[in-house]
């Protein structure tokens, strides 16, 4: 689990600091305030590489850089592995142009994930991905991560000469559903319980054709108006979910395979990092997605620790966790621009009952949840209201611009009937 990340001239703030809690971390701000970064750098911190570094066609995980060349940039963090908890500090070298610090590798995070928001993906295995040390020196011996553009993700992510590190959605989930095996059982799981709703369940429809020039057998998703959709025609939503639980059994099962080969034990720690997790969900399925993360990934392997941190910007996201955020094991972390700066917090958690609250929270700053020419009429009348003479004309006006533009059931137009009648304002 990531316990704790410190940056100091680097990036949008000239400092930034998080304490983890260790389940669930979410991260809101506006955008541009460093959400994307943040993650980013948490997974930078874990396993030691920048994505687009690994596969240069992603555009997001780019290498930080500094923001001035007066101060030193630096980078803290500590995790916890299975036994210990190490900090480590880091520094940009500029006749590097890298980050160096203490050679020799950290501990051991677990199987760390990271869903980017243009929709590529990395997967970091510590029994395929660890690097040895020698003499304090970093040896990279086996592949520093899987690093997927999001084409990839469907299609395969190739290695070196003819070799293909994964096989792609399209091929495993093929070969998985023939099979009848374990992962295809997992892959269903995962699949159900990450579905919009209890009526609209996730499920496997029969392999297909789509084109005499394609010769690959192309997995579907039974809609609910009980027509097998080939996944590549699904719409976006269900193309983000159905890549995020292929890549969790992927990555789970790829990990199990090779703890076998190599005589050791599956790891105890999982980290899913994912970026505007509500990205192409319906606010229905928004609604779900963290809690039922968070539930089919502690299901992959029991005993197993689950580290969560997203970024968003829906509250309907914030709304969900309500009902199960606990302060001893679970953060929000804030972003804001104030006196020209850009500011991280730690917010206290506390529950405001429905996404319109949300929005007017300190998780998204506004003033109220209306288009903004309503929210300026309702200012205004709200003025009004505030001053002792008004004149009635202007209420009677005012009062006809509010029964036009607001709904019939809103807050608002009660309460200015309300206090406009006990003011004898109104005909
Ligand atoms: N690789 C990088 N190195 C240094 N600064 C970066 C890097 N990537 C992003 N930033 C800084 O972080 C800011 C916020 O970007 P981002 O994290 O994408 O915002 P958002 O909150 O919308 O996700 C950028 O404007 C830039 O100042
Ligand atoms: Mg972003």
């Amino acid at each position: 689990m990531i316990k704790y990340l410190n940056m100091v001239n680097v990036g949008p703030s000239p400092e930034m600091e998080l304490e983890f809690g260790k389940r669930l971390n979410l991260i809101t701000g506006d955008n541009g305030l460093g959400k994307s970064f943040l993650l980013d750098i948490a997974w930078w911190a874990l396993t030691r590489r920048w994505p687009a570094e690994i596969n240069t066609a992603l555009t997001a995980g780019k290498k930080a850089l500094p923001n001035t060349y007066e101060e030193e940039a630096k980078i803290s963090f500590s995790f916890t592995s299975k036994t210990k908890e190490e900090r480590y500090d880091s520094s940009y070298l500029r006749k590097e142009q890298a980050w160096t610090g203490r050679p020799g590798r950290p501990a051991n995070p677990g199987l760390v994930l990271y869903a980017m928001s243009d929709g590529s993906f990395s997967v970091w295995d510590p029994h395929r991905n660890y690097w040895r040390t020698q003499d304090g020196i970093d040896i990279q011996d086996r592949l520093p991560a899987y690093v997927f553009n999001p084409g990839q993700v469907w299609d395969g992510l190739p290695g070196k000469g003819n070799t293909w590190l994964c096989n792609g959605l399209i091929l495993d989930w093929a070969g998985w559903q023939k099979e009848r095996g374990e992962p295809f059982s997992h892959l269903k799981e995962v699949l159900e319980v990450l579905s919009p709703s209890e009526r609209e369940l996730l499920a496997p429809g029969e392999l297909t054709r789509i084109s005499i020039d394609e010769s690959r057998d192309i997995p579907t998703i039974r809609m609910p108006y009980q027509q097998d959709v080939p996944v590549v025609h699904a719409s976006s939503g269900i193309r983000r979910i159905i890549a995020l639980a292929y890549l969790l059994v992927w990555a789970w099962e790829e990990h199990k395979q090779a703890a076998k080969q190599l005589g050791e034990t599956a790891t105890s720690q999982i980290i899913f990092l994912i970026d505007e997790i509500e990205s192409h969900l319906h606010p229905s399925w928004q609604r779900r997605i963290v809690p039922a993360l968070l539930h089919v990934m502690t299901k992959l392997n029991a005993g197993t620790n689950v580290q969560l941190i997203t970024a968003t910007h829906s509250p309907l996201i914030m709304t969900s966790v309500e009902p199960l955020f606990d302060s001893e094991q679970d953060a929000w972390f804030d972003l804001d621009f104030e006196k020209r700066k850009v500011v991280l917090r730690r917010r206290e958690f506390e529950k405001h009952g429905d996404a319109a609250t949300w929005l007017i929270s300190e998780a998204f700053d506004l003033k109220s949840g209306r288009s903004i020419e309503y929210e300026n009429l309702v200012e205004e009348a709200a003025a009004l209201l505030e001053n002792p003479n008004p004149l009635k004309k202007e209420i009677t006006s005012m009062n006809q611009k509010l029964i036009q533009a607001l709904s019939p059931k809103d807050d608002f137009l009660f309460r200015w009937r309300t206090i406009c009648n006990k003011k004898g304002l109104m005909e």
